[in-house]
């Protein structure tokens, strides 16, 4: 069983998504803990409605981005998280965090990549009008969702979507590809060479 940490912002979708996963014996893991900057996020009551420990953790009581990470990893650490799981973390992690799990971390990020990265994926799909954009598993490294690339699906975008009608579509598939992406990194068929993923 591999343990897995995750870090949340907002409502946790994903992270429902994930345990929902797991509960049905998909994955080969299991969420230790859930750790979240915003003390409000749904993310944090979706995971104490299963059972699993949480964290809240206060940016502004450290001096900086590296001491908070510290935090963060002495909880993960804790916990002996193997695998480091963003679903809706809105926080660029230091470059301290990603050298301490290397290759350990995985992101969702709502775009075909490398396409619309940064910030409203979906909006930006809109405007620039393109006609399918989708949703990319990837592992983090130091620039932002600029990582090996694990899985993509596509999404057709329509002439009368909007971001949000888009948002929802992404989701969807989202929800489908990342506790995917998971359970191959559990089952150790993720092979990163030369900054590219190969699927065992
Ligand atoms: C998702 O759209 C994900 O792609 C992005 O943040 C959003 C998180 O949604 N990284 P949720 O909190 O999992 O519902």
């Amino acid at each position: 069983m591999i343990s897995i940490g995750v870090l949340a912002s907002g409502r946790g979708t994903n992270l429902g998504a994930i345990i929902k996963a797991i509960e049905k014996g998909k994955i080969a893991g299991k969420v230790s803990i859930v750790i979240s900057d915003n003390r409000n996020a749904f993310a944090l009551k979706r995971a104490k409605q299963h059972n699993i420990e949480t964290q809240y953790i206060d940016f502004k009581v450290f001096k900086s981005r590296e001491d908070c990470d510290k935090k963060i990893i002495e909880y993960l650490k804790e916990k002996g998280v193997e695998l480091v799981v963003l679903a809706g973390y809105m926080r660029i992690l230091s470059p301290y965090f990603i050298e301490t799990y290397k290759n350990k971390i995985m992101n969702i990020h709502p775009a075909f990549l490398p396409s619309f990265p940064g910030l409203h994926a979906q909006r930006q799909a809109i405007e620039r009008g393109v006609k399918f954009s989708g949703c990319t598993v990837h592992f983090v490294d130091e620039e932002i969702d600029s990582g090996p690339i694990i899985l993509q699906k596509k999404v057709r975008v329509k002439d009368n979507d909007t971001e949000e009608s888009l948002a929802e579509r992404i989701l969807k598939v989202e929800h489908q590809i990342y506790p995917r992406a998971i359970q191959l990194f559990c089952r150790g068929r993720l092979i990163i060479k030369e900054g590219k993923v190969f699927i065992k």
